[in-house]
């Protein structure tokens, strides 16, 4: 199987460091190909304008969203976005690693959603949820978060859960373009809970990523 590994944290000695690394070696392991996207140190661009495109359609009254699609017909993504798309056309799973910052994804990895999963390549009109243009792929989101599992609840501080949380990135973003959704795993607290806490976590994770095969994707209605 061949894995796309898109990683968004600054911090080489972060946890979501950690858990990238166990993606890497493990899946490595066992005859996959694993590509990597490190978006930091690519200093990958996170926001989108006509520079993404090599000519535009309708330079008079730019709309981006039809250059997209214009683009995606005529082969006109800068290399940077085309890059990013053989990858994903390659891969049969991408796990996406990040840190949730308020409640959701650096803008380095939503700029990577906005301008890699580009209408007339991941979607288009009409063809979205079951008719998406990414069939057949896999994504499972990896998350590090400050808070705690219990304040990540409908009762507890938050007044919502991590499903809630991710939602518009498993639902919104790669359900949308057609891909299956694996479970998220869910570091809580990924800085206080200490290295015995720090090895659990890794234990939990790797003992999923052996079964990865084997994992139900997440049934939305
Ligand atoms: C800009 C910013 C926003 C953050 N927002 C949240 C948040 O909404 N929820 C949360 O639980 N933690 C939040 N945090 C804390 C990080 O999620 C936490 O530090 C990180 O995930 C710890 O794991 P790491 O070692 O992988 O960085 C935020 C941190 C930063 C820098």
């Amino acid at each position: 199987m061949n894995v796309l590994v898109v990683y968004a944290h600054p911090e080489g000695n972060s946890f979501n460091a950690a858990l990238k690394e166990k993606t890497v070696s493990i899946l490595g392991g066992t005859g996959n190909k694993v590509a990597v996207s490190d978006l930091n140190e690519m200093d990958f661009k996170p926001a989108l304008d006509t520079r993404d495109f090599l000519e535009l359609e309708n330079p008079a009254s730019v709309n981006y969203l039809m250059e997209q699609r214009n683009a995606s017909a005529k082969g006109l993504f800068a290399p940077d976005i085309k890059a990013e798309q053989e990858k994903v056309t390659k891969a049969d799973l991408v796990v996406i690693h990040f840190p949730v910052w308020w409640f959701s994804a650096p803008a380095i990895l939503k700029g990577w959603f906005d301008r890699v999963l580009a209408a007339g390549f991941a979607w288009d009109f009409g063809k979205i949820y079951k008719d998406g243009l990414l069939p057949g792929k896999k994504g499972m989101l990896v998350v590090t978060t400050g808070g705690n599992a219990q304040i990540y609840s409908k009762d507890g501080l938050h007044g919502t859960d991590m499903d809630q949380v991710l939602y518009h990135i498993n639902h919104g973003v790669l359900y949308f373009c057609g891909m299956r959704v694996l479970p998220p795993f869910v570091a809580y607290s990924a800085f206080q809970v200490g290295d015995e806490g720090r090895r659990r976590y890794l234990e939990e994770y790797e003992a999923r990523l052996k079964k990865i095969d084997s994992l139900e994707p997440i049934r939305y209605p």
